[in-house]
């Protein structure tokens, strides 16, 4: 293929020099078909002039030029698009064709704004070794083609500093999550109040917000040995003492930046010796039903006005979703779901 195919897009269709077997492959459960006006599906056609959009525009125009069916034409082009990566990878696929319904989203394409790649791994099955090798590969993976991406049209500090954490600590964060956290906490740093984040683990995305807060004091929760007890609402995915670290591991890692303050124990217990104080900025990664409820009770009423609560694996487990929806049912605020498995809610 052309210079235009990159290491994503051979996973999202190993080329191929026969058109003919892919035609054959139209109408297969799974696969991909032309939407509306135009033969390239609008999610997925370029939209700004970087160089990496411009390779996508390339690689559109020629998939439409070469594997439109014979006599096909406008709205009604029977382009067919790559079929599913984890129907590639994994070789199966549950549900109705309803990607809401599959439990093996596993590697699953996505097609955004001119970013051709994003894989989710949400099966229980490997949900339960999270943070073992099978999910931090996966995830390892994911974050590899997105720091590529990411590295097209970002600051290439950013990158940088998301690449270097990558390698330094362990973390179950995607490099768009890590871009999105370290994004937002700055933005919301010139806010008044300080930012705090539940659930640190090796400390990965503390740091992140170390380098975005500026002179804010930034809070870290954790009991540092682990997750506490799930509940029935978490689906027996976790296991207790899970994502252990050591307090004084992330310390020292932190140990550059002023004004943290670590706050050890469970969560809320932890805030009762808390001083009152007003955040711009929380980041919740607590995987749990109860630390998310909690984190929630605490933090909303003690939000600044366009203060910023964020929630990794909103759209990954089934307890975080549940104790977000749960608690924004009767305010004013609605979660606002990312293109990542993140939310993010902003204080009226
Ligand atoms: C997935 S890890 C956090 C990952 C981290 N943000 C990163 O960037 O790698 C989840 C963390 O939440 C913590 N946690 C969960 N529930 C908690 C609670 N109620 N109180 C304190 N810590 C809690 C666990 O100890 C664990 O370290």
């Amino acid at each position: 293929m052309g210079a235009g195919w990159g290491a994503s897009d051979w996973l999202a269709y190993p080329p191929s020099k026969d058109f003919a077997t892919q035609q054959a492959n139209v109408g297969r459960k799974g696969s991909w078909r032309a939407e509306g006006m135009s033969a390239v599906p609008a999610s997925v056609q370029p939209r700004c002039s970087t160089s990496n959009d411009a390779r996508i525009s390339r690689l559109m125009s020629l998939l439409s030029s070469k594997r439109a069916a014979p006599g096909a034409t406008g709205p009604t082009s029977n382009l067919e698009f790559p079929p599913a990566a984890h129907d590639i990878f994994l070789g199966k696929r549950r549900g109705d064709g309803n990607n809401t319904t599959c439990n093996i989203r596993g590697l699953r394409l996505c097609q955004s704004g001119g970013l051709e790649v994003f894989c989710m791994l949400k099966n229980r099955f490997i949900q339960r070794w999270g943070g073992g090798a099978i999910e931090r590969w996966g995830i390892g993976a994911i974050a590899a083609f997105q720091l590529w991406q990411l590295s097209e049209h970002k600051d290439a500090d950013v990158v940088r500093l998301i690449r270097r954490i990558r390698r330094e600590r362990k973390s179950l964060q995607s490099a768009f999550e890590a871009f999105y956290v370290y994004s937002l906490a700055k933005t919301q740093s010139r806010l008044p109040g300080e930012l705090a984040e539940v659930g640190v683990f090796e400390g990965a995305t503390a740091r992140l917000i170390c380098e975005a807060k500026g002179d804010r004091a930034l809070h870290l929760f954790d009991t540092f040995c682990g997750l506490p007890p799930d509940s029935d609402k978490d689906l027996g995915i976790h296991r207790i003492h899970q994502y252990a670290c050591d307090r004084r591991s992330v310390e020292t890692y932190l140990a550059g930046y002023d004004r943290i303050c670590f706050h050890e124990g469970r969560f809320p217990e932890s805030t009762l010796d808390l001083p009152e104080q007003t955040y711009s900025f929380v980041h919740l990664d607590v995987d749990l039903y109860e630390s998310t409820k909690a984190a929630l009770e605490y933090f909303y009423p003690r939000m600044t006005p366009g203060g910023a609560i964020v929630s990794h694996d909103y759209s990954m487990l089934a307890g975080v979703q549940q104790a977000v929806d749960e608690f924004f049912a009767h305010k004013p605020e609605r979660p606002i779901e990312q293109p990542t498995t993140q939310c993010v809610i902003f204080k009226q």
